[in-house]
């Protein structure tokens, strides 16, 4: 149904008054206010600028403010929203340099995927909108958490991410934390495992693996556009490393039974 004219306006002149506050007024006071102003009008959390893609959470990261964030994200805000550039708001909160925000941001992102495994909510109308217009209209795109079609698709690396050919993030470089505590609890902190990864994308968590020299290292990458950057950078020439090439659920039969 389409939004009458003089709520177009309206809800957009808000959301722009509602981002410029809250890049003015980052503090704890002004969060309750901007926590009252979202409990009127929660719209606003999800809502982004149409020229850049700008979300309220992003602008928070920028700024950077942890108790804006934290009050966006109790009012709903997607963590996994991407502006026009692909980047996201943990993406801002690295460039603001603050680690504090990028662990809040990945611990919202955690939870939220579980508990949409959980609850096996994959269907479109309950997945958060990847972008939404400012005024114009509600939801213009929806993102599941695995597009069926990635693998035939494109993929590109861009400096701090992997995009598919939709300019979706895949991987992003501020989950590198992350990344270096998965490979300490995988390897326990000890050289000499064998490890297994399934899914390359930018080599974080493999470069941190590799950095616990292995007793072997198996990596399994479907993407042919990934897998092709593994060749360029010579993971597939790589001492004490396997590549298998293809989907896990294909090439898991060609590890050797008790290898890992
Ligand atoms: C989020 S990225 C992994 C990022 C990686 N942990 C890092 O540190 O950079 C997911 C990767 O899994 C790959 N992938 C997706 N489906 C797969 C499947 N069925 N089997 C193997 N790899 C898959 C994707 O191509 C992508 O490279």
């Amino acid at each position: 149904m389409a939004v009458p004219p003089s709520t177009i306006s309206a809800r957009s002149a808000a959301f722009h008054a509602f981002l410029r506050g809250a890049r003015q007024h980052p503090t704890a006071s002004d969060a309750s206010t901007v926590s009252d102003f979202l409990s009127r009008t929660p719209e606003l959390a999800s809502l982004q600028e149409e020229e850049t893609g700008k979300s309220p959470l992003m602008a928070a990261a920028e700024i950077p403010s942890l108790h804006l964030l934290e009050t966006l994200l109790a009012a709903g805000a997607p963590w996994n929203a991407v502006d026009r550039r692909g980047r996201c708001a943990g993406d801002y909160a690295v460039a603001a340099g603050s680690q504090e925000c990028v662990d809040l941001l990945v611990e919202a992102g955690t939870k939220a995927e579980l508990l949409l495994s959980a609850s096996g909510r994959l269907d479109k109308a309950s997945l958060p909108a990847t972008v939404v217009e400012a005024g114009e209209s509600d939801a213009v795109g929806y993102q599941p958490c695995t597009k069926p079609d990635y693998l035939s698709g494109g993929v590109r690396y861009d400096g701090d991410s992997l995009l598919d050919e939709d300019d979706d993030a895949v991987m992003m470089e501020w989950e590198r934390p992350l990344m270096s505590l998965h490979a300490d609890v995988i390897t326990s902190d000890e050289k000499g495992k064998r490890v297994l990864n399934v899914g390359f994308g930018m080599g974080i968590v493999d470069g941190y693996l590799a950095g616990k020299e292995p007793g072997h290292h198996t990596i399994v990458e479907a993407h042919p556009g990934v897998h092709e950057k593994m060749v360029k950078d010579g993971w597939t020439e790589k001492a004490n490393t396997t590549v298998l090439f293809g989907r896990w659920q294909d090439v898991i039969k060609d590890i050797p039974d008790h290898s890992l």
